[in-house]
C-alpha cells in the first residue's frame, strides 16, 4: 500500500532495512525515553484556530538566513544514508533541490560534501546545501573540511555541539552495529587528502572558545545545532553565531533531555529576535510544523522521516516524505486561518 503519511514511511523502511540498519536509524540513547518525548510533547499542544479569514490562496514560502525557502521545512543532518539506499546523500540532495529546500549534509555522511553540493546545483534554482560539521581533535582536518564545505559552496555550517561523546545506543550495542559495512566508508574523511583521522572522533574538550575558532576562521554563517537551554542560546549570541538549532540529536545523545518543542519557547523569547532559531525532533506532522512556528521557529528540520523515505524509493521516497509534509501543513494552515507562514503564531496555542 501507498505510504500516506510519515508513520507508514517508516512501517515500509523497517520492513525493508536490516534490522540492524532500521535499529542504527530509528534507535535513541538508554531507554528511548526524549526519543518518545520529541514526540508526545507535540501531542500535548493544542490548536486553538481562527476562522472566516479567507484562506483561499496559501503560501508555505519563507527565508532562513536569507535563503529563499519554498516550505518551511529543512532536511537534518543524518549520517550514512548509503545504508539505506545506494544513492544515498545524492538522492536526498536532488530531492531537498526539487523541494525547494535546505539539505545539511553531515560529516558523517557516505558522500563528499562536494558532491552532494554537485548534486543539488545541477537542479536549477536550488537552495545551496549546508555542511554540518564536528569540530574534531584533528584541527587541521576540522579546517580543511570548514575550506572544502566552502569552495563547495555550501550556504552554511551547522555546528553540532551536543557531542562531546557518543550517546549510548543500546540496539547499536545489542546488534554490535559499530562500523560502517563492506564498501561504505565516511567519505569526507577518505576524500581528504594527507593522513586523516580513519573515523569520527569526538572533541571531549570542546569549548566555547572553539566556536570562537570558527566564527575566526570563515565567512560563512554558523549555526550551532544541540542547544536547549536559553542560557546557551544567549552564548551562541555572544560567540558570533547567526541562528541556533534547538536540538536534541533526535533523544540520542543524552536520553530524558527535555524534549524540543517544550524548550523552544523560552529560547525564543531569551534571543529576542536577535538569531533565527530552527528546531528539529520527531516532527512528523504538518500540525507539529505549524505548532514549532507558532512558538517561534523560523523553520523546523527532519531527520528520520528522510532516512525511511529514502529507503523506501530513494529520491522519489525523500520527494515524497517532504511532499507528504508539505500538504500536512498546508492544510493545518487553512484550517487554522493562515494564508502565509508570517500569519502562524502563538494565538493559535493552548499549551
Ligand atoms: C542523526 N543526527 C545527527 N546530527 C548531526 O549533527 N550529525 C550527524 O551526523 C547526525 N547523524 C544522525 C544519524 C541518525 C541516524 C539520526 C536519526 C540522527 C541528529 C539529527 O540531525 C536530528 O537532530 C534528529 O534526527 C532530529 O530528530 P528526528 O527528526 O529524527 O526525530
Ligand atoms: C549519530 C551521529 C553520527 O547520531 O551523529 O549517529
Amino acid at each position: 500500500m501507498e505510504p500516506i503519511n510519515l508513520s507508514d514511511y517508516e512501517r515500509a523502511a523497517q520492513e525493508k532495512l536490516p534490522p540492524e540498519i532500521y535499529d542504527y536509524y530509528a534507535g535513541g540513547a538508554n531507554d528511548e525515553m526524549t526519543v518518545q518525548e520529541n514526540r508526545s510533547a507535540y501531542s500535548r499542544i493544542r490548536l486553538q484556530y481562527r476562522v472566516l479569514r479567507d484562506v483561499s490562496r496559501r503560501s508555505l514560502a519563507t527565508a532562513v538566513l536569507d535563503h529563499p525557502l519554498s516550505l518551511p521545512i529543512l532536511i537534518a543532518p543524518t549520517a550514512f544514508h548509503c545504508l539505506a539506499h545506494p544513492e544515498g546523500e545524492l538522492a536526498t540532495a536532488r530531492a531537498a533541490a526539487r523541494a525547494g529546500t535546505i539539505m545539511i549534509a553531515s560529516m558523517a555522511a557516505t558522500t563528499a560534501v562536494e558532491e552532494v553540493a554537485q548534486a543539488s546545483a545541477a537542479i536549477p534554482g536550488a537552495p545551496r546545501p549546508w555542511l554540518q560539521l564536528y569540530i574534531l581533535p584533528d584541527r587541521g582536518f576540522t579546517t580543511e573540511m570548514v575550506r572544502r564545505a566552502e569552495a563547495a559552496g555550501c550556504g552554511a555550517l551547522v555546528l553540532t555541539v551536543d557531542s562531546p561523546v557518543f550517546g549510548q545506543r543500546e540496539r547499536d550495542i545489542r546488534h554490535r552495529f559499530h562500523e560502517l559495512p563492506n564498501g561504505l566508508s565516511l567519505a569526507n574523511f577518505t576524500a581528504a587528502g594527507g593522513a586523516r583521522p580513519p573515523q569520527l572522533e569526538f572533541k571531549a574538550d570542546l569549548t566555547w572558545q572553539d566556536v570562537s575558532w570558527l566564527r575566526a576562521t570563515t565567512n560563512l554563517p554558523i549555526l550551532l545545532k544541540g542547544i536547549v537551554h536559553p542560557a546557551d542560546a544567549c552564548l551562541a549570541l555572544a560567540h558570533g553565531a547567526d541562528g541556533v538549532i534547538v536540538s536534541n540529536h533526535g533523544g540520542r545523545q543524552l536520553d530524558t533531555a527535555v524534549a524540543t518543542i517544550e524548550v523552544l519557547p523560552e529560547i525564543v523569547d531569551a534571543v529576542a529576535g536577535r538569531l533565527p532559531i530552527l528546531v528539529d525532533g520527531g516532527v512528523r506532522r504538518g500540525t507539529d510544523v505549524l505548532k514549532a512556528l507558532a512558538l517561534g521557529a523560523a523553520a523546523v528540520a527532519i531527520g528520520r522521516p528522510v532516512l525511511w523515505g529514502l529507503a523506501v524509493a530513494g529520491e522519489a521516497g525523500v520527494s515524497s516524505v517532504l511532499e507528504l509534509l508539505r500538504r500536512e501543513l498546508d492544510l493545518a494552515m487553512a484550517l487554522c486561518g493562515c494564508a502565509s507562514i508570517e500569519e502562524i503564531n502563538r494565538e493559535l496555542l493552548r499549551l
